[in-house]
């Protein structure tokens, strides 16, 4: 049964990986979507693809989730051209370098928390309100494998993931006496551009990671998303771990 048909669903890096994997899932479903990233050329092309294909309505803005203002005004610039969202998937999200703490790059170190944390918090803070008071609504984290295990060199990405493991239980207490669902969407390695970024632009560095087994596409966690959006108002995932099959733990892989 589709429960997300007509509904409106706000995904933060959907220009890219997983985020544009669930606007595309979300969209085919039916639902409106409101899409958020840095690379406003990407959402242009995406949203037109989406409109074109699906016959549903598409919002988006250029939001860096790290400047809270820029949250505010998209945020409210969303409750004023569409209402708060029924789902609210905070995918926006990065690993920046990979050193042993004492070797770390304090800009990396910012992105990071900047993004994975304080963006989160920042997304959330200006549209939870207009949710509780439309009394319903449904924030799906995606956190990581690494908010459950560290693995060397993962210290401030695990980190931020831990965080968001904690704001996850954290906001789902914190909705105790409304009708709103929070829930964490936690993949082990997928395949996006998060190497690349991760590398800093090395792709073949990149590629290395995902060498001798079949990681998750954006596509898999897509399908994950939407399983627990659409699951009916009495029933909610606090958070559904999801691993490529030759995954045994968050550092453990049978690779060919
Ligand atoms: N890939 C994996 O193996 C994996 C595993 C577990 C969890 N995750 C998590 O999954 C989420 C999505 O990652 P992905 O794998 O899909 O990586 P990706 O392909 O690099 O996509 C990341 C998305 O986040 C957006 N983003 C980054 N910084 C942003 C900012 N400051 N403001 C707004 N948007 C921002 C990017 O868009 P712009 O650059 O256009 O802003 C892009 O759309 C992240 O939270 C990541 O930690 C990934």
């Amino acid at each position: 049964m589709n429960r997300m048909e007509g509904k409106l669903a706000l995904i933060t890096g959907a220009s890219a990986g997983i985020g544009e994997a669930c606007a595309r899932r979300f969209a085919a479903e039916g639902a409106d979507v409101a899409l958020w990233a840095r690379r406003a050329e990407r959402l242009e092309a995406l949203a037109e693809e989406l409109t074109r294909e699906h016959g549903v309505t598409v919002h988006r803005d250029r939001v860096d989730v790290r400047h809270r203002e820029e949250v505010r005004s998209a945020a409210a610039a969303l409750l004023d051209r569409a209402g708060p969202p029924h789902v609210l998937v905070n995918n926006a999200g990065l690993a920046s370098g990979f050193d042993r703490v004492q070797d770390g790059d304090f800009e990396d170190w910012d992105r990071m928390i900047d993004t994975n944390v304080k963006g989160l918090l920042n997304v959330t803070r200006l549209l939870l309100p207009a949710m509780i008071a439309a009394g319903r609504g449904h924030v799906i984290n995606i956190g990581s494998t690494a908010g459950h295990q560290v693995y060397p060199k993962g210290n401030v990405y695990s980190a931020t993931k831990f965080a968001v493991t904690a704001l996850t239980e954290a906001m789902n207490l914190d909705m105790a006496g409304t009708p709103l669902r929070v829930s964490s969407v936690d993949p082990g390695f997928v395949e996006t551009e998060f190497s690349e970024v991760r590398f800093h632009g090395d792709r073949e560095r990149a590629a290395g990671v995902y060498e001798g087994f079949q990681p998750l596409s954006g596509d898999d966690v897509a399908d994950a998303v939407f399983y627990v959006a659409n699951l009916p108002a009495h029933a909610n995932v606090l958070r559904m771990i999801l691993l490529p099959s030759a995954q045994r733990s968050v550092s453990v892989v049978d690779r060919r």
